[in-house]
């Protein structure tokens, strides 16, 4: 039996335009599965920024990356011979693999059949789920269950036209928040005034840009970048505020040459508190989580945007797409349409 993968051919060079040689496409042999391994075919993969960072070979909650390792990726999965059961977890860049059930494989998680029935109840697509879980969950757990916002809030959200990003606009416009997004694009900026008109978008790319928001407003801030611009929030921010610190845009391409704030003095005597947020969660919290989000998409207060690949050797051009930050909302590769094995 043979799948295909992708492979680390070379550690990523900086340089997007020569993202290519970091990958090489293999065909590889795979065991027969066995009582206590289950074929799985890759069915969605998530496109995102960390992605980055593991191509680079560094070491972050997923071991370091060697050459000719495959390539870590968030995947929903299933066994080939049942495709109602979905799994999710970081199964890497590969059509078809072995899960080995008795090793328990702690990272591979079986997706709740009541959840997918929610997914078809919404009228969503099965690969709706991999960007609610990596991003819808981040959004919710910042701005609803850590922020608290509330009505008439001025809330600020940083990379707003991303994947993250949309569903924090749309769960602060739902709490009838002064919602504020910045964006360094002007596609974006068209995008989000004609689909957002009730929010107001600064682009962070001019210059004093920061002079749009005045000190001490700012209730909430949801971090999608870190550096510069954290430490320009910080400013911003009233006393009391609230900070959620999910993603470090503003350094995932010189991830080794991190700055520190400057400011944290200011987070002492206003008395902010920051959080940093991730989507995976203790499991009564991502209930909480699934059943808001759930209700949103049922009131039609929520929506999903995404891009679609169809190809696992489409991968290395979904990702040039989203280092160049050319994707309004999330990229997915989709492989559910594919010949079987
Ligand atoms: N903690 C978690 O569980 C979790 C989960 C998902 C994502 N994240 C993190 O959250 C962040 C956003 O992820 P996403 O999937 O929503 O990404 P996304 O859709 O690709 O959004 C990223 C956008 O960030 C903007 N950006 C890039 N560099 C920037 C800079 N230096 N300053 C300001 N903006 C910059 C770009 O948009 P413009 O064109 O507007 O500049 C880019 O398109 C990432 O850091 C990601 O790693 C964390």
């Amino acid at each position: 039996m043979q799948k295909q993968s992708l492979i680390l051919q070379q550690k990523a060079p900086k340089n997007i335009n020569e993202l290519d040689q970091a990958f090489k496409l293999i065909d590889q042999k795979l065991d027969s599965p066995n009582s206590q391994l289950l074929l799985m075919k890759t069915r969605f993969i998530s496109i995102d920024p960390i992605m980055r960072v593991w191509i680079s070979g560094a070491k972050t909650y997923l071991p370091a990356l060697q050459e000719n390792d495959i390539i870590h990726a968030f995947t929903l999965s299933s066994p080939v011979d049942n495709s109602n059961d979905i799994y999710f977890g970081p199964a890497g860049l590969q059509t078809h693999f072995l899960y080995d059930k008795s090793n328990k494989q702690k990272q591979l998680i079986k997706v709740p059949r009541q959840m997918l029935q929610m997914i078809q109840k919404c009228e969503l697509q099965n690969s709706n789920l991999l960007t609610i879980i990596l991003n819808g969950l981040p959004a919710y757990y910042g701005l609803i269950d850590f922020c608290k916002i509330q009505k008439g809030q001025r809330v600020v959200i940083s990379a707003a036209a991303g994947a993250t990003g949309l569903f924090c606009i749309q769960l602060a416009l739902n709490m009838e928040c002064d919602v504020i997004g910045f964006t360094g694009d002007q596609e974006k900026i068209i995008f989000l005034q004609k689909q957002f008109p009730n929010i107001r978008i600064i682009n962070y790319k001019l210059n004093n840009w920061d002079k749009q928001i005045e000190n001490n407003s700012v209730d909430c801030y949801f971090d999608n970048v870190g550096e510069q611009m954290l430490e320009l929030m910080i400013k911003k921010m009233k006393k009391n505020g609230k900070i959620a610190l999910c993603g470090s845009m503003g350094s995932s391409s010189n991830y080794n040459e991190r700055q520190g704030l400057s400011n944290i003095n200011q987070i002492i005597y206003k008395q902010l508190k920051l959080k940093g947020i991730t989507f995976n969660q203790e499991l009564n919290k991502i209930q909480a989580a699934f059943g808001y989000l759930f209700q949103q998409f049922q009131q039609k207060k929520l929506r999903i945007f995404q891009e679609e690949y169809n190809q696992l050797y489409d991968t290395p051009l979904a990702l040039k797409r989203l280092f160049q930050g050319k994707n309004i909302g999330k990229i997915i590769v989709n492989l559910d349409n594919q010949a079987k094995l």
